[in-house]
């Protein structure tokens, strides 16, 4: 038996130093309660806000429609799947979902997951499994792209935002593995949009597999919400996998993984993800089943938002605020000083609208932003008294900060 005690770093003196360094780099994260909702108003604090800064582009979250199909199927089947698919978790109302997906998206076949971190963490593990394999990806891609490179243990070569040619030079140094290009279609912080054509054509030239993130896409983008990559004119052939999530346009949560046969039946097999959690309730599959139809049919939420977009940017410029390359729902505006945008934020949410602050390390280093959102619910009025009070906002930090300068 040892009879020292081994002298190891105590993990509360570090987080103890950790919270300490964020606290002097006024980063500190609070999380704010929501007691209730009603479309695009929130009550926080007790206090009615109209928000700016869900994802709930189409509106969807909340239609009847979509909650009585949870109701009704909650009410048949439960509330939750009682075990992963390849146990018994796998429902009906699952591959009824995989199959409407698959025929939107005109993929061969869809495989569901309970998130697109989830999904993103599965493809990558699930086939990039040997050390000389890469995956290269955009700089800006999500989070969970990146998380997944490093549990699958390959290697991550990375590229200027957008650069198809970055992409190429990337690949084309790469070790001799597996490629994978990885890249959002939509990015989630800046609202614009892969150039997904030139990248099918760097990814099969160099040989590797192209992936597309279409988080923010599918529903919004294109010809009857089909997404960045329809919109691209490629299909499974040029974008071999691609992920579509359910947490943003479609109002509810979970994902789907597109491809074909043999790389989705590889998926089910293999990707741990998949394998060792427990399958969302199928109740939950059937309100975004519903919600699926609708994105489906009612185009005029997309031409709502195209509508909104083009009145949000107009009223913008017209108030000189720094507006983003975007035409999608995502219209960040960069502050850049994080203090700026914190402050920002909170005389916005005095004057009854919710706009979050988004901040390094979820975007680089002086690009702190107020990352507006638009949904297919929101009314001109409303974007219109938000591009006023941003503006005005905006007059009272500046002059706040002149005077403590
Ligand atoms: C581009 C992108 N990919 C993946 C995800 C993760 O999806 P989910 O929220 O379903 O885990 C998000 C959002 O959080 C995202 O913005």
């Amino acid at each position: 038996m040892p009879t020292t005690l081994m002298a190891r770093p105590d993990l509360h003196d570090r987080i103890q130093a950790q919270r300490k360094l964020r606290d002097a780099q006024g980063r500190i994260r609070v999380r704010r309660t929501v007691t209730r909702r009603d479309g695009v108003r929130l009550e926080i604090d007790g206090q009615w806000l109209t928000g700016f800064c869900s994802n709930d582009y189409l509106g969807l979250s909340q239609q009847f429609g979509v909650v009585s199909a949870l109701q009704d199927a909650a009410a048949r089947e439960g509330a939750g799947a009682t075990a992963s698919h390849l146990v018994c978790g796998h429902h009906a109302l699952h591959d009824a979902l995989e199959r409407e997906m698959a025929e939107w998206l005109g993929y061969p076949r869809a495989l569901l997951f309970g998130s697109g971190f989830a999904a993103n963490l599965a493809v990558q593990q699930a086939l990039l499994s040997e050390e000389d394999d890469v995956c290269v990806q955009d700089r800006l891609n999500h989070a969970s792209l990146l998380d997944a490179t490093r549990l699958a243990g390959c290697r991550l070569r990375r590229y200027p935002h957008l650069d198809a040619e970055g992409a190429m030079r990337q690949l084309k140094h790469a070790p001799e593995g597996a490629a994978m290009l990885a890249t959002d279609g939509v990015f989630s912080m800046d609202g614009d949009l892969a150039p997904l054509r030139s990248l099918s054509l760097v990814a099969r030239m160099q040989g590797a597999m192209l992936y597309v993130d279409d988080a923010h896409g599918v529903g919004v983008i294109g010809q009857h919400g089909r997404g960045c990559v329809a919109e691209a004119g490629l299909g499974v052939d040029d974008v071999p996998l691609q992920l579509a999530t359910f947490g943003k346009a479609l109002g509810g949560s979970g994902a789907v993984v597109l491809g074909d046969e043999a790389m989705i039946q590889h998926l089910a097999e293999t990707a741990r993800p998949y394998i060792y959690t427990t399958a969302v309730p199928p109740a939950q599959a059937a309100a975004t089943l519903a919600a699926v139809k609708l994105a489906r049919r009612d185009d005029w939420r997309r031409e709502k938002l195209a509508e909104l977009v083009g009145v949000f940017r107009a009223g913008a410029r017209q108030h000189g605020l720094d507006l983003m390359a975007s035409d999608t729902p995502i219209q960040p505006l960069l502050c850049g000083a994080e203090a700026t945008v914190m402050a920002m934020s909170a005389a916005l949410e005095t004057s009854g609208f919710l706009v979050t602050a988004i901040r390094p390390p979820t975007v680089p280093e002086g690009k702190a932003r107020l990352r507006v959102t638009l949904s297919a619910l929101h009314t001109p009025a409303q974007v219109r008294a938000l591009i006023d009070a941003i503006a005005h906002a905006r007059d009272s930090v500046l002059h706040q900060q002149a005077l403590s300068a």
